[in-house]
């Protein structure tokens, strides 16, 4: 055995779910945001499922948790309030319309720009919400905004 790994190694604390509230409230609003050890996320209640991810857009750091859900191509998404991107709620990725200049009368077809939102697990137990943050190791652009500079929920002082 790895003499450097310890054996009571317990779990780090940003990796555990956190209660951010109950089934009933987010069945009626629709959305919520949190706090989820610092890190802020919001999360939607939509079509019987839930969703999570960083609260502010990857983009330039707008406020997901203002913006309109919409379907695109079949996919559903939250339109950003600021410049009206579209990220899938399930996955996260930036999605967008491409043209074939060649071909101007070619219908415009969806195209995904890969994971740009961080999305995070959502799990119900006994009527209460929680939320686990993502521990995928990738770096995702929407990490930039979920750091000190840009929160928008004011913890209490
Ligand atoms: Fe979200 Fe620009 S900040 S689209």
């Amino acid at each position: 055995m790895d003499p450097t790994i310890s054996v009571q190694n317990p779990e780090k604390k940003e990796d555990s779910s956190v209660c951010v509230g109950r089934e009933d409230d987010i069945k009626k609003s629709k959305r919520m945001t949190a706090v989820v050890h610092d890190r802020e996320v919001v999360i939607f209640y939509h079509k019987g499922e839930y969703h999570a991810m960083d609260i502010r857009c990857y983009h330039s750091g707008g406020p997901l948790h203002l913006g309109e859900i919409e379907d695109f191509d079949g996919r559903s998404c939250i339109v950003c309030p600021w410049h009206k991107y579209k990220i899938t709620l399930a996955t996260g990725e930036g999605l967008y319309q491409s043209i074939n200049p060649k071909d101007p009368s070619a219908k415009p077809k969806w195209c995904s720009k890969g994971i740009k939102q961080r999305i995070h697990t959502v799990t119900v137990d006994n009527g209460n919400l929680y939320v686990t943050l993502s521990k995928e190791p990738f770096k995702c652009d929407s990490d930039y905004y979920a750091t000190g500079d840009f929160k928008v929920i004011q913890s209490p002082s």
